[in-house]
């Protein structure tokens, strides 16, 4: 057998995805029936091990051969894998992607459609017009208007809007850097903002000490008194205001800053306002949690994560100008040999020219796919049922006397911590200590996945309801194994240990 040809096959290729999806059919339809561990036994050495292992063990010399060692290593690609179509995985803001997802970006991948320019990947660059088109108008700017792109992630497309928002800011700077000898500009954000946001200062050479933390509401939402406090003190001392980076939502417990009075202040004093929509940017969808986002088409730059709540893949994530003409700002690059300026209109279509990227993956493939097979309902479907769900546990927290939820949940991420009578006494440091070795415990017992956080500097126990198949039951059944996993710890005298073991 050649190895090239063997390679190139189309028939080996047919047998090995045949093969390949029955597997994937069975290991769904387990992980739906709840059966087996949520999070795999989690051994770094030698899951590396392992993984050389198959590297280093000879080419089967038959196709044959190749098709039974195809079937095997994808056995071990999910034997090892986090598994969040097991509906117990309610952890990072990840969701079970829509399985169908997975086999538009395989279209994609299999033929290979990168983007930079146009003609690289003609239709990967329509698909992702046409969702930068749609998903736009969601967000309620009007068609024609506005510009945006995708990119690989939600870190990545906060550092893109706000080198825009930098360039637009400080003019010349693109060419003659930034000047430190000048009175230091800001970036005005909340404290629980991703720390995506403050990284960006660092590598727009802002730097971090000149991102400020605006105070907080009771439910830990952007204060607009305190962001007028803040802009009025920029301006008295001569600093000028990068942007204003408002969350919705926050990476911890969810808050939505509030838009309608941000974007005042924004207009007001005259400063680019930016939204990291990386998580609830999907609310736009539901008529029933739109309120939660209003105000998002009054920012200059908005960004908006598909591979979270829009249930595809990793990595899909859009950036957004309100005005189409900031959409060449980040970068004033000059590559002829690329971007043919004999032909200007078709630089209209060349994405490499807003991206960090030059060659960047098809990363639209997956919510087309999605979005074109079964229509724009499913979205607000998934959406609505996620959010809805957490309001309902929270609920079911409430009514529990040996549970203590932190905040009303404005989405689908719920904080909480776990304090028995006995746990009563402890302070708010030791109560936190306790819950982080609980969700190790948890985790380790292959039961959930959840994961933690800190609130005013204690930790507590955080889940994100990202799989559209969990349900109330199962989130009762979170609360037993915690109390169970507590139970076991305590001695047969009924002595409490200092920590939390299966
Ligand atoms: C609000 C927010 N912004 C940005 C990000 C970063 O997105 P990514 O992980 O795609 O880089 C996250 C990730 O959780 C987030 O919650």
């Amino acid at each position: 057998m050649d190895l090239k040809t063997a390679a190139y096959s189309p028939e080996l290729f047919a047998a090995c995805g045949q093969q390949m999806c029955a597997q994937l059919e069975a290991y769904l339809t387990q992980k739906h029936a709840r059966d087996g561990r949520v999070t795999p036994v989690l051994d770094p050495p030698a899951m590396i091990a392992a993984a050389r292992e198959w590297m280093q063990t000879t080419a089967p010399t038959s196709e044959t051969g190749l098709q039974q060692r195809w079937s095997s290593m994808v056995d071990a690609m999910l034997a090892h894998a986090q598994n969040l179509h097991h509906p117990h995985y309610i952890g990072h803001q990840v969701p079970a992607p829509v399985p169908i997802a997975g086999l538009c970006d395989a279209v994609g991948s299999v033929t290979n459609q990168p983007m930079a320019v146009f003609e690289m990947g003609p239709w990967a660059t329509a698909v992702e017009r046409a969702l930068v088109d749609a998903l736009g108008e969601q967000l309620g700017f009007p068609p024609g208007t506005f510009a945006g792109f995708i990119t690989h992630g939600g870190s990545l497309a906060n550092y893109t809007a706000l080198l825009t928002a930098r360039n637009v800011a400080l003019g010349e700077v693109w060419e003659q850097g930034v000047n430190v000898d000048a009175q230091a500009p800001v970036m005005l954000t909340q404290a629980d903002a991703h720390y995506s946001i403050a990284r960006a200062a660092g590598m727009l050479g802002l730097g971090t000490r000149n991102v400020v933390k605006v105070g907080l509401d009771d439910r830990r939402r952007m204060d607009p008194a305190a962001l007028r406090i803040e802009l009025e003190h920029a301006r008295s001392t001569g600093r000028k205001v990068i942007a204003v980076c408002a969350s919705c939502c926050t990476t911890p417990i969810g808050a939505f800053d509030p838009l309608p009075a941000i974007a005042d202040l924004c207009e007001e004093f005259g400063v680019w306002l930016h939204v990291d929509a990386a998580h609830g940017g999907a609310a736009c969808f539901s008529p029933k949690w739109r309120h939660l986002v209003e105000g998002i088409d009054r920012a200059d730059s908005v960004v908006w994560d598909a591979h979270k709540m829009l249930f595809v893949p990793a990595l899909c994530a859009f950036v957004f100008y309100k005005n189409r003409a900031h959409r060449f700002e980040a970068f004033r690059q000059d590559a002829p040999y690329l971007f043919d300026p004999t032909d200007p209109g078709k630089a209209e279509y060349d994405v490499g020219l807003q991206t960090v990227e030059c060659t960047k993956r098809a990363a639209g493939f997956g919510l087309w796919g999605v979005w074109s097979l079964f229509g724009v309902d499913l979205l607000r479907t998934l959406i609505e049922g996620t959010f809805d769900l957490a309001q309902q546990f929270h609920q079911l927290l409430s009514e529990q006397s040996d549970f203590l939820p932190l905040h009303e949940p404005q989405c689908n991420i719920v904080v909480f911590r776990y304090r028995p009578a006995e746990w009563i006494a402890l302070s708010d440091e030791e109560l936190g200590l306790r819950q982080m070795e609980l969700r190790r415990d948890l985790i380790g017992s292959g039961q959930f996945y959840i994961t933690a956080t800190k609130l005013d500097g204690s930790g507590a126990l955080r889940v994100t309801i990202m799989n559209p198949l969990t349900t109330l039951h199962d989130l009762q059944q979170l609360l037993e194994s915690l109390r169970a996993l507590h139970t076991t710890a305590v001695s047969p005298q009924g002595q409490h240990e200092t920590h939390c073991r299966v």
